[in-house]
Formats: structure tokens, C-alpha cells, sequence
């Protein structure tokens, strides 16, 4: 397994891998991996020669300077997980330097509105430093394909966007968001709750499916004011937003419209942490 934290050294190594017809599936991570990145890797890995592996908390993501300097890092034991999965693998490592020089900023797309709802309420600027990492990244590494957990359906949906206004020959995947037993989603921030709220976050997974099933019967808005009250009673978690929303365009849904397709949104705070999850809901 190569590691490098140097783009010119990664492009010249990924230039002699292509001569060699070998294809490459990107898959970029803020790190503190854990199963959700690995089913990742592992996915990029079936699917391509090589998979190269980014490990980089971009600072231009992130609206708190709080949550950036709370962000986990543990980039020994990162490449120590990778190691153990196979040795067809890069990783790349940069430092902020390396990446964005001293100009530490992000570009700003238009989106089309997808970057207006649920995370771009809340999180100003994430997504205009999302695209830019993303793109670099994929410019960098020029992979046959690049892979990204459904976890961020919102994140993944504006990554196909902007490979699209970018007209970037990448294909982008969506993978499945994988679970803890009692239905947490898998997130990096997971480590900063405590065991007890660990084991209280499966309300959040529970708390969507019953939104799936109440789906077919209720409105839209009858759920939205179910769920609120449903995290009114808990003390545990305080609700950012939920949301019931188209999946092409992330419009909150008012009427069902025949033939579109549905995903709840979730965005919950708790010891601190902020936790999002979502669920296809037809
Ligand atoms: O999903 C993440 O971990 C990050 O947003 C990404 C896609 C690696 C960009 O920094």
C-alpha cells in the first residue's frame, strides 16, 4: 500500500497505474473510518483495480471553527484499517497547505437550489466547500469512478451536480448508508456521543421508519408535526430539521406526485453532536 501526502507525487504514481490499464476508484474521506468507509472501499475495490483513499479534513466545509477543531483524527490508525483490506491501495493524505496553498476558500457554484434546504439552511457555505474539495480531488486523481456513502444523500446529490456544470467524466456513486445494530447511521462523529446516547440514537433510524410506513396513508405535513412532537417528548435529542423531500430536486414535498421518488431528512442534535440520517420512503 503507497501513502503519500504530496499531489505530484500521487498524480505521477496514478499516471504509471493507468499506463498499465489499470482503473482507479476514488473514495474521499474526512478519515476516523470506520464500517460505513470500509463497505466503501471495499465496494471501490470490487469494481476497479486500485482504490485510492482520501483522508482529509477539509476546513472549508465546516461553518463552526468548533466542529473543525473537534473533528476526529486518526490518520495511524486509518491507514492501519486500510492496510488489513488490501494492498491494491493509495492513500492520500494531504495537509491543508498542500491542498488549498494560502488561500484556504471555496469556490461558488450554483447548485440549482439543492444547497437551499436541510444541510444548506444550516450549514452555511458547506456545500460551496464540499464542491470544491471534491472537485480538486477528482481532478487530482482522475478515477473511472468515485464513491460516496447515502448517508449525505444531500452531500452526493450536489456532487453530481457539480460533476455535471463541471462536465467532469467521473462516474459518481451512491452507496448504502450502513448501520449499527440498533439502526444508527455510521458516522465519524458517532465517537464523540457517549455509550448511553449511542445506544438511545437508534430512536432516530426507528423514529423514519415509522415515517416510511405512516408514508402511504398520511400527509406530508401531518408527519412533519408527528415527528416534531415524537422530539418534543425526548430530552435526549433536540431536532434541527426534518423533512420530507423530492430525491432529484430536494424540494420539501407538498403533494405526492405520481412516479417521484421520496426520502426523509433528518438532522438531530445530541450530547453536543449533530447527527443527520434519511431513509427512501418509496
Ligand atoms: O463526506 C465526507 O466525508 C466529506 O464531505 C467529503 C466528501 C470527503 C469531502 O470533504
Amino acid at each position: 500500500m503507497h501513502v503519500f501526502d504530496h499531489k505530484k507525487e500521487l498524480v505521477s504514481f496514478l499516471e504509471g497505474e493507468r499506463k498499465k490499464n489499470r482503473t482507479i476508484g476514488l473514495v474521499p474521506t474526512m478519515g476516523a473510518l470506520h464500517k460505513g468507509h470500509v463497505s466503501l472501499v471495499e465496494k471501490a475495490l470490487s469494481e476497479n483495480d486500485l482504490a485510492v483513499v482520501s483522508i482529509f479534513v477539509n476546513p472549508t466545509q465546516f461553518d463552526k471553527k468548533d466542529d473543525l477543531e473537534k473533528y476526529p483524527r486518526s490518520l495511524d490508525n486509518d491507514v492501519a484499517i486500510l492496510r488489513e483490506i488490501s494492498k491494491n491501495m493509495v492513500v492520500f493524505a494531504p495537509t491543508v497547505d498542500e491542498i488549498y496553498g494560502d488561500n484556504v476558500s471555496s469556490q461558488s457554484y450554483n447548485f440549482d437550489g439543492l444547497d437551499k434546504v436541510m444541510e444548506g439552511e444550516f450549514r452555511a457555505g458547506h456545500f460551496n466547500g464540499v464542491g470544491t474539495v471534491v472537485e480538486l480531488l477528482l481532478r487530482t486523481v482522475g478515477p473511472n469512478k468515485a464513491y460516496f456513502g447515502e448517508k449525505d444523500f444531500q452531500q452526493l446529490q450536489i456532487i453530481r451536480k457539480m460533476a455535471k456544470i463541471k462536465k467532469l467524466p467521473y462516474a459518481i456513486i451512491g452507496c448504502p448508508i450502513e448501520r449499527e445494530p440498533n439502526g444508527l447511521a455510521m458516522s465519524s462523529r458517532n465517537e464523540r456521543l457517549s455509550e448511553t446516547t449511542k445506544e438511545e440514537a437508534g430512536f432516530i433510524h426507528q423514529t423514519l421508519l415509522t415515517v416510511k410506513s405512516k408514508f402511504g396513508t398520511e400527509s406530508a405535513s401531518s408527519i412533519r408535526h408527528w415527528v416534531k412532537s415524537e422530539f418534543e417528548e425526548n430530552p435526549v435529542f433536540s431536532l434541527e430539521y426534518f423533512e420530507i423531500a423530492d430525491e432529484d430536486t430536494l424540494t420539501p414535498m407538498l403533494k405526492k406526485q405520481d412516479g417521484q421518488k421520496y426520502r426523509a431528512f433528518i438532522a438531530v442534535y445530541a450530547d453536543g453532536v449533530r447527527l443527520i440520517d434519511n431513509l427512501r420512503l418509496n
